[in-house]
């Protein structure tokens, strides 16, 4: 597989989504790959990437075990370990406008104020927005906002006054509808939406009768429902992107088939991070 040979699947690939041009439609899921900085040919050859979940206070995560590998997944309980959007700005922004790629910041507000403080600090300088209103391993905001239609609305209402940016909403299919929370979020300005963020998850350890971790769960076991979760989705009237599982460009593809604009790779970086190459370069087999 050489580099020119990849560089003219890419091409092949190209799409248009919020009125943006992308290389092509696969993404780099948030909490994957960081901020795109180790991994520079990979990240510059994706459509974009969505960064890792971005608080408004610098968070040193949870204790460990923070990553559990399951039949056919992975449960995290990272805890959205990051250094705030006083450092992101000032450190890693200026790094990553030189990547080559689209960049999404995944915003995690545990209020909605704070949804606001960091889209208004971040600004104009990237691509757009990932409101992160699904992640599981928090006890305030996350999935407890985005299982709500209300607050979901007013956080996307509240950042659509600050940004004229695309706002993707990151939607939740834990303990509720994705189809009645994606409704609102359009309504309220959402320009797409992405899902699903990883599903509830726990594991014992046998010989200490305790909960070993708890956290979400990722990877291909949660493709199926993912796909059904887009699918369900395929009469809302904006961009749809497909998270879940994708582990090979059959997988996207069907995605895409599901009704999705654009995919998001997550835990297949985890097992290698040049898989995102190797999907777009199969993707192109469908696509064609
Ligand atoms: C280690 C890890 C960290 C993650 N961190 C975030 C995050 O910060 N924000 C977010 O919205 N999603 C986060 N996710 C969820 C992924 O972006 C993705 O939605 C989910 O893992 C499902 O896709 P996959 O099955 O391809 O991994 C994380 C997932 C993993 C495995």
């Amino acid at each position: 597989m050489t580099a020119r040979f990849l560089t003219l699947e890419i091409l092949i690939l190209k799409c248009r989504i919020f009125d943006i041009e992308f290389k092509n439609p696969v993404f780099l899921a948030s909490g994957t790959f960081e901020y795109g900085l180790i991994y520079r040919n990979v990240t510059n050859r994706a459509g974009a990437i969505c960064t890792k979940g971005i608080t408004a206070r610098p968070r040193g995560g949870n204790p460990p075990p923070r990553i559990f590998e399951t039949a056919c997944g992975l449960i995290n309980s990272v805890g959205l370990e990051n250094p705030g959007v006083d450092v992101f700005c000032k450190e890693t922004l200026p790094r990553m406008q030189r990547l080559k790629t689209r960049i999404f910041v995944n915003v995690a507000g545990f209020t909605i104020d704070e949804f606001v403080e960091i889209v208004g600090k971040i600004g104009p300088r990237v691509d757009g927005f990932e409101l992160n209103v699904s992640c599981p391993n928090v006890d305030m905001g996350g999935v407890s906002f985005g299982r709500d239609p209300d607050v979901c609305a007013e956080v996307v209402a509240r950042v659509r006054a600050v940004t004229k940016l695309p706002l993707i909403v990151k939607l939740t299919a834990n303990f509720c509808d994705p189809l009645v929370v994606a409704r609102r979020c359009v309504e309220a300005g959402a320009d797409g939406i992405s899902l699903i963020n990883t599903l509830h998850g726990m594991a014992f350890d046998l010989k200490k009768r305790e909960v070993l971790i708890q956290g979400g769960l990722s990877g291909p076991a949660i493709k199926p429902f993912a796909l059904y979760c887009v699918h369900r989705l395929k009469d809302i009237d904006v961009p749809i992107i497909g998270v879940g599982g994708i582990m090979s460009g059959a997988d996207a593809y069907e995605f895409l088939l599901a009704g999705a604009s654009a995919v998001e790779i997550g835990s297949a970086i985890l097992r290698d991070p040049f898989s995102p190459l190797r999907i777009i370069k199969e993707l192109k087999r469908y696509t064609g």
